[in-house]
Parts: C-alpha cells; sequence; structure tokens
C-alpha cells in the first residue's frame, strides 16, 4: 500500500519538539568498545541539545575508540573511565547511580551485554550499572553472527525478561564489511526510546491509530490532486501518545515524513482516501484519532500514461470519496476522535461534524489565511466533547497542542465500555 517513488524527506528537526521532552532529566550514556562508539558521542549531542544533562562512562576499550575528552566537551560534564583513578570531579559509581533517571548503553557491545546480563562487574560502568536502579535501556551493536550466537540471544532474552528496554539493531553495512544485523539504531530512534523510558507513561496498555497528512487521488501516472495538510499535527499527536506509554499505528499518506524506527509505533502509508480507508480498517486499536486530510473527491477517470497538451483542454470530472469516518463500522469501547478543518464557525461545525460523524471528541482548527493549521508549526484547537462541553487549546506548537489534545482524550471514558 506504500506509495511507489515517494520517498519522504527525514529531517532531525521534526523530531526536535518530542526530543524536548528530555529537558532538565539525567541521563547515564554507557559505551562499550565497539566501532559504534563514535555514533555514542552523536547521540551525546542529540540528547544535550534536547535539554538533558549527560555524562558519559567509558569502557577501557571504548576509549580506544573515542577519548572520554569528545564526550566530556560534548556534555559539559566529566566523563567517568577508570575505577581506580581519583578523578578531579566528586564521582563515583554510587554518586553517579544516585544522580542518573536513566541508563542508556549505547552501543552495547556483545561483551558488554554479557556482563550486563550475568552481574559481572570489574570496572566502572558495569559496577555502576549494578548499582543503578533506575530504567534500563541497551542498544546492542556487533557483527551480525556475534548478534545471532546462542549466547547473545540468551543474553538478550535475560535482559528483557528483566526488564531492560532493548533497542533492536539495524540491517546494514558493518563496519566488518559484510551486510546484516548488528548496526547500532539511530540516536534519534535510543534518545526517543529514553524520552519514553522517563515519560509519565499514562497512556500505557492503550493502543492508538492516528491518521496523518493528505492522501493523493491519482489523475494520471503523473499528476495527483491532494491537499495542503503535511501531516505533523498527525505525528506529533503519534509520537506524543507513544512517548506517553501508548501502543501507536500511524496511517498516513504517502508525502508525511517517517518517524525514526521506534519500539511499538507503527507506521504505515496510504496512497488514495479508499487506501487509507481500508488500512485502517484492517487495524485494531481502542482509540482512533483521525488527523489526517483524506480528500474527499477524486478524480472520476484515472488515466494510464500522461495525458499530453493537445489541441483541446481534458475534461476533469471528479467523483466522490468515501468519508472513512464515517464508513468504519462503531465499535463499543472504542474512542473516535475527529477534526475538523474550517475556515468559519469553528465549534459550531465541530458540533455538527461530532453529530453526524459519531464522534466522542473533535478538535476544529483554523484552516486558510495566514494563520491556517495546515503546513504550519503551530495549531490552535478548539474542542468540543460528546456531553456539549467546549476547550480551547493555544496558540501553540503542534506538538506542546497534540500534548493537550491527548490529555482531554485520557479524560474520555470510551461509549459502552
Ligand atoms: N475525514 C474522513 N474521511 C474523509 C474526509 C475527512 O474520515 N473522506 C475525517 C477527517 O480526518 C477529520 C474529519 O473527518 O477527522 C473532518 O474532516 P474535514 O476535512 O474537516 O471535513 P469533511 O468531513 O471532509 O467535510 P467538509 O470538507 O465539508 O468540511
Amino acid at each position: 500500500m506504500s506509495a511507489p517513488g515517494s520517498k519522504p524527506v527525514k529531517s532531525a528537526e521534526n523530531w526536535a519538539a518530542p526530543l524536548e521532552t528530555l529537558a532538565g532529566r539525567r541521563l547515564a550514556l554507557v559505551v562499550s568498545g565497539g566501532v559504534a562508539a563514535y555514533k555514542a558521542a552523536e547521540l551525546a549531542r542529540l540528547l544535550v541539545r534536547s535539554g538533558a544533562q549527560v555524562r558519559a562512562v567509558l569502557t577501557a576499550n571504548a576509549a580506544r575508540f573515542v577519548t572520554p575528552l569528545t564526550f566530556e566537551s560534548l556534555t559539559g560534564q566529566p566523563a567517568c573511565l577508570d575505577m581506580w583513578v581519583r578523578p578531579q570531579y566528586d564521582i563515583e559509581h554510587i554518586a553517579l547511580a544516585d544522580w542518573a533517571e536513566a541508563l542508556i548503553a549505547a552501543p552495547a557491545t556483545a561483551n558488554f551485554l554479557a556482563k550486563m546480563a550475568h552481574g559481572l562487574a570489574d570496572d566502572f560502568a558495569s559496577t555502576f550499572l549494578l548499582a543503578f536502579g533506575g530504567p534500563v535501556l541497551a542498544a546492542p551493536a556487533m557483527n551480525s553472527r556475534m548478534l545471532a550466537a546462542q549466547a547473545t540471544k540468551a543474553n538478550l532474552e535475560s535482559l528483557a525478561g528483566r526488564g531492560v528496554e532493548l533497542i533492536a539493531s539495524r540491517t546494514g553495512l558493518l563496519a566488518c564489511g559484510t551486510v546484516g544485523d548488528g548496526r547500532l539504531a539511530d540516536p534519534e530512534t535510543i534518545a526517543l526510546a529514553a524520552a519514553r523510558a522517563l515519560g509519565p507513561g499514562d497512556f500505557s496498555g492503550r493502543r492508538l491509530v492516528v491518521s496523518a497528512g493528505s492522501t493523493r487521488e491519482p489523475w494520471d501516472d503523473i499528476r495527483f490532486m491532494a491537499n495542503r495538510s503535511s501531516g505533523r499535527m498527525g505525528l506529533d499527536l503519534a509520537l506524543a501518545a507513544w512517548l506517553r506509554g501508548a501502543e501507536v499505528q500511524v496511517a498516513a499518506g504517502p508525502a508525511v515524513a517517517a518517524p525514526p524506527p521506534l519500539p511499538g509505533l507503527t507506521f504505515q502509508t496510504a496512497e488514495s482516501t479508499r487506501d487509507m480507508l481500508e488500512l485502517i480498517s484492517a487495524l485494531d486499536y481502542d482509540t482512533l484519532i483521525m488527523a489526517a486530510a483524506p480528500a474527499d473527491f477524486r478524480p472520476a477517470e484515472r488515466v494510464v500514461g500522461k495525458i499530453k497538451k493537445g489541441a483541446s483542454m481534458p475534461r476533469l470530472a471528479l467523483a466522490a470519496n468515501p468519508d472513512i469516518l464515517n464508513s468504519l463500522p462503531r465499535a463499543g469501547g472504542r474512542l473516535y476522535v475527529g477534526f475538523a478543518a474550517e475556515e468559519a464557525d469553528l465549534v459550531e461545525r465541530a458540533r455538527g461534524k461530532l453529530r453526524d460523524k459519531d464522534l466522542d471528541l473533535v478538535a476544529a482548527n483554523r484552516v486558510g489565511g495566514p494563520d491556517g493549521a495546515f503546513a504550519s508549526a503551530e495549531n490552535r484547537l478548539w474542542l468540543v466533547y460528546r456531553d456539549g462541553r467546549t476547550e480551547e487549546i493555544g496558540p501553540r506548537p503542534k506538538f506542546a497542542a497534540a500534548w493537550s489534545l491527548l490529555t482531554a482524550v485520557k479524560s474520555l471514558a470510551p461509549k459502552g465500555a
């Protein structure tokens, strides 16, 4: 169902607001000795840029790949290396275990994972790990055969069983020259996982579907009809719900930028409104948030090939698309949240859509004009609840508006639950 040839641009800027939920949080970054250690420096930079305080702990082998000074320069904090050299700073493993709110082991080598799994404590990093009682995340990185080894698999299983959040490695070209599984996860993925581990968790156990962006209705092989919705609001809602602990499935229009791969968040694209209806119909959820702007009309005839400029003007006849919210059979215990894209009379029209589409909550936003919601960084929402209550959110950055909208969703009890 993915749109062929549509490769949305991935931009770190897109994840800046979700990552800012890490602002002020205290993170220990444990780096063990593999080639991917240099990427831990990039991760440290991203975490610091997000406003977190970061203290790096390097194993002796990690320090062969990248120096403590690199981390000290990036984090502005002392980096810990050796148990036996008294640091000029007053840090030892127990004090660090008290200070840190979460521990990220990235990269976690096969050897370090084995030490974690078996509770070995023979250097600063492993001693600190054993003394630490908060959430632990580990991002493995190693040669694919080492990753597939029975011993490594058993260690990973044991760690997962103990509640360690494992951030899966990726498949690609490895430092040893082979292609396989074992590349360190992206820094964005690791940082977002840390933000989720430290998040409020008030959506844990919930399963959300969030739609995002404009669909495309093909006219010929080259041309399509679409609208200006960027999908930003839907993606921010998806990321905010995920950061609050939900399992999230995103159903996006073809031009929406895919989020980094995250455990518990899936991202699928649908080309047309009918594709999006088919996609959402097949998903299971307790809450549906329709933030997408599916095209209401499509060219009645889909022309094969390219319509050429000729002597006569081509005629474009339109056909009506299904309304996704109206086409989905209502299931008891589920929440249905819609948007209303309006130019005027926002609250009144949102009330009409809530009634006509049998919704629990509608978020109206203004479209068109210089301060329109589509493709803008900020949003202002007028909420209309099923019981007639109204509430106003913003204007504020879309991620903050999404966070507030989710707080409103959380206050709702599903009909018939
Ligand atoms: N929606 C839908 N299927 C469509 C069009 C819209 O499910 N074919 C959903 C949107 O995702 C949104 C809500 O319906 O949650 C309202 O969409 P909006 O564009 O504001 O209104 P429409 O229902 O399309 O009506 P109109 O364009 O006349 O305002």
